[in-house]
């Protein structure tokens, strides 16, 4: 295939060093990109006047032609091409004759992919925030309907005090409306323009890089030529956030397989999204979650690869840079995959309330509350503490938990309790009485939701 740089050197390539030199099986995905930003550049061209009119209308034409015999299947990508530009480009000059050589005035395929990379990821990243936000309607669906579902909240994975399922679950609500903060705020970056940028130091031209950049929805332009063939931080940023969210997802796919499993047996995942053992007729496993969980380690992996690819390199361009749309375009894949089968998962969430009821029973989980009670009546916490203590101690000797006490027994460790101790330590009061602000009552999970939804 004919080279677009047969210049200083004869370009008859070793056959193995062309193959390695090849981008096109990977950034052909950014065809659309290509051609869109090319388009704009054919009018910028002669808005400015360095071509006319009519050229810059052959071009668009052209191009738009290719863009839709592409979408249609009527064209084909020809993988032997060493990129997409040099296809779309070469693709043009057939089409449309020797004024497609015109297109490639004032700039370079440096500020080319640049421009295209960018432009695939703002979109991809809008696309990720939809997603987010479609996870988190899941999310605060399940988590009003479990309001009120109490179940063992835990530190160290030791039962610690009651909580609803609902207030649990709205944490990763939380998560997610945080990462769409943070999904927004890369755009930002990534929305400004290199094109105009050339190889690296500008043109001597009369480009116009405002109308092109406006021209496609930019912000505003790369103002050093040099930085804006060379910046690949918005792709680290975004894999940043990306593998963020995967942190997420992860956690609660690593909460999800522990509820789901029979030492816990929280929840009832559908048998539609669980798969069953070639050999063990009794099992049912939570493959999705699982997924997630290990997916998220090849995403860290995505994200490090960009870091480690940028980290020695010299201003402007290199062609280390290829290297920047592989890691990028999987993380982005992945992340979406893992958004959209979550978002079935915690749709598909059936609790056992009765289980997660019982387990809120069974661990001591009202100790603090039963504390609350004695500092109430007047002691102060330290001593209050000590005394629960050891009746939790002595209730774990005999077999006994705490609402199985009777007063007589409860009065000889302080004479301080009396009938309302029940009160205190009724599981559903314990939940209820916590109104402090993010508190697990289901005031403070309804105020939450709202909050949510609200910033949705
Ligand atoms: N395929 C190249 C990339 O992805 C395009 C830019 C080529 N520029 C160059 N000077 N060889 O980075």
């Amino acid at each position: 295939m004919a080279k677009l740089w047969q210049g200083v050197t004869d370009a008859n390539v070793d056959k193995i060093a062309d193959d390695f030199n090849s981008s096109i099986s990977f950034d052909s995905k950014m065809y659309k990109e290509d051609i869109t930003g090319s388009i704009a550049h054919a009018y910028m061209l002669s808005y400015t006047g360095i071509i006319e009119e009519v050229e810059a209308d052959t071009l668009a034409k052209g191009l738009e032609e290719i863009l839709s015999d592409i979408e249609s299947g009527k064209l084909e990508i020809d993988l032997s091409v060493e990129d997409i530009h040099t296809f779309v480009e070469q693709e043009l000059t057939k089409r449309v004759g020797e004024v497609g050589k015109k297109l490639h005035t004032a700039r370079s395929r440096n500020d080319q992919v640049a421009l295209d990379i960018r432009m695939y990821l703002k979109n991809q990243t809008l696309t990720i925030i939809d997603l987010l936000k479609k996870l988190i309607g899941a999310v605060i669906n399940k988590a009003e309907e479990y309001k009120g579902a109490i179940m063992p909240g835990y530190t160290h994975l030791q039962r610690a005090q009651p909580i609803t399922f609902g207030h649990h679950l709205l944490a990763y609500a939380m998560m997610f409306l945080r990462d769409i903060d943070r999904a927004k705020d890369c755009y930002k970056r990534t929305n400004i323009s290199p094109i105009g940028s050339c190889a690296l130091a500008g043109t001597t031209y009369q480009t116009d890089r405002d109308y092109e950049a406006k021209k496609l929805g930019f912000d505003g332009v790369a103002l050093n030529s040099i930085d804006g063939v060379s910046d690949r931080d918005f792709i680290v940023e975004l894999l940043s956030v990306i593998a963020t969210i995967q942190m997420h997802l992860s956690r609660l796919s690593e909460e999800i397989i522990l509820w789901a499993s029979w030492e816990f047996k929280f929840i009832k995942l559908s048998d539609s999204l669980t798969t069953g053992s070639s050999i063990m007729p009794q099992k049912k496993n939570p493959d999705m979650a699982e997924l997630i969980r290990g997916k998220t380690g090849r995403v860290y992996g995505d994200l490090l690869t960009i870091l480690t690819v940028l980290k020695g390199l010299p201003l402007a361009y290199n062609k280390d840079m290829q290297e920047d749309k592989e890691c990028v375009f999987d993380g982005v894949e992945t992340v979406k995959n893992c958004l959209t089968v979550m978002e079935k998962m915690i749709s598909s969430i059936k609790a056992n309330e009765e289980n997660m009821k019982k387990a809120a029973k069974e661990g001591f989980i009202n100790a603090t509350d039963l504390a609350d009670y004695l500092v109430k009546k007047g002691l102060p916490f330290r001593e209050a503490y000590k005394i629960s203590g050891g009746i939790v101690k002595d209730c774990i000797e005999k077999g006994k938990v705490l609402e199985s006490l009777t007063l007589d027994e409860y009065k000889t460790y302080s004479n301080l309790f009396d009938e309302e101790v029940f009160e205190a330590i009724d599981l559903t009061n314990c939940v209820n009485k916590r109104i402090s602000k993010g508190g697990t009552s289901i005031s403070s999970v309804e105020m939450q939701i709202k909050f949510i939804k609200e910033n949705l």
